[in-house]
């Protein structure tokens, strides 16, 4: 049973120079949550932004803010980014050795606790797992950069982790992160996806708080492609 729809614009695209701009227009426009992508140059090859970012968008919104660490060792950023005020800690299994500790210490260090697969790595690395999940999600591109094409098969990827979360009795979101437009939300959404991450399709777009709107649109049309 899907979870209502959420969109989650990615501020790596965003101008963090006009940050607050940025994150004023995208609550006109209705995101649900603000997506947060941490990189620290050696799970990926980039370098992004953390716990000062998150606490600064902390200053500028009451949105979810949900943290997507492509970190190794990401356990060493539970403590600060919770204090940081992220919402959802979402790390990548591949990334550690003590991956239920981490999902427990996330909780208890009052965020949702969610896990990331790369496109290559199994749904069977989150099965003994799935009761200390609050959110799964489901890469749709290799991480790195923003501005990537969806990969069409994690259609199916994403249809049969909506199985596993079913079978489990989960009510866990299920989040797609990559490549996500107009034209390819629909896929991703009529595979059971129900939290949707979007960097540049809603950044690059002429009127990116319409754009949002415009994702949400599809489902409406109940595109399903
Ligand atoms: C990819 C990041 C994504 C990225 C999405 O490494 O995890 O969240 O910002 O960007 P788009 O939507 O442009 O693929
Ligand atoms: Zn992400």
């Amino acid at each position: 049973m899907a979870n209502p729809i959420r969109v989650a614009p990615s501020v790596l695209s965003a101008d963090l120079g006009r940050l607050a701009d940025e994150v004023q227009m995208l609550e006109g426009g209705g995101a649900d949550w603000i997506h947060v992508d941490v990189m620290d140059g050696r799970f990926v090859s980039n370098l992004t932004f953390g716990a000062p970012l998150i606490k600064a968008l902390r200053g500028l919104t009451d949105l979810p803010l949900d943290v997507h660490l492509m970190v190794m060792e990401p356990e060493r950023y539970i403590e600060p980014f919770a204090q940081a005020g992220a919402s959802v800690f979402t790390f990548h299994p591949e990334a550690t050795i003590h991956v239920q500790r981490h999902l427990a210490a996330v909780r208890e260090n009052g965020m949702r606790a969610g896990l990331a697969l790369n496109p290559g790595t199994p749904l069977s690395m989150v099965e003994e797992v799935m009761d200390d999940l609050d959110l799964l999600l489901i890469m749709s591109v290799n991480p790195g950069f923003a501005g990537q094409s969806y990969i069409g098969w994690a259609t199916d990827k994403i249809r049969r982790t909506r199985l596993l979360l079913d079978q489990h009795g989960s009510g866990a979101f299920l989040e797609v992160d990559g490549g996500i437009t107009p034209d390819t939300i629909g896929a991703a959404h009529g595979a059971g996806a129900d939290t949707f991450v979007a960097g540049s399709a809603i950044f690059s777009a002429p009127d990116p708080a319409a754009r949002i709107g415009e994702l949400r649109d599809r489902f409406k049309e109940g595109v399903s492609v």
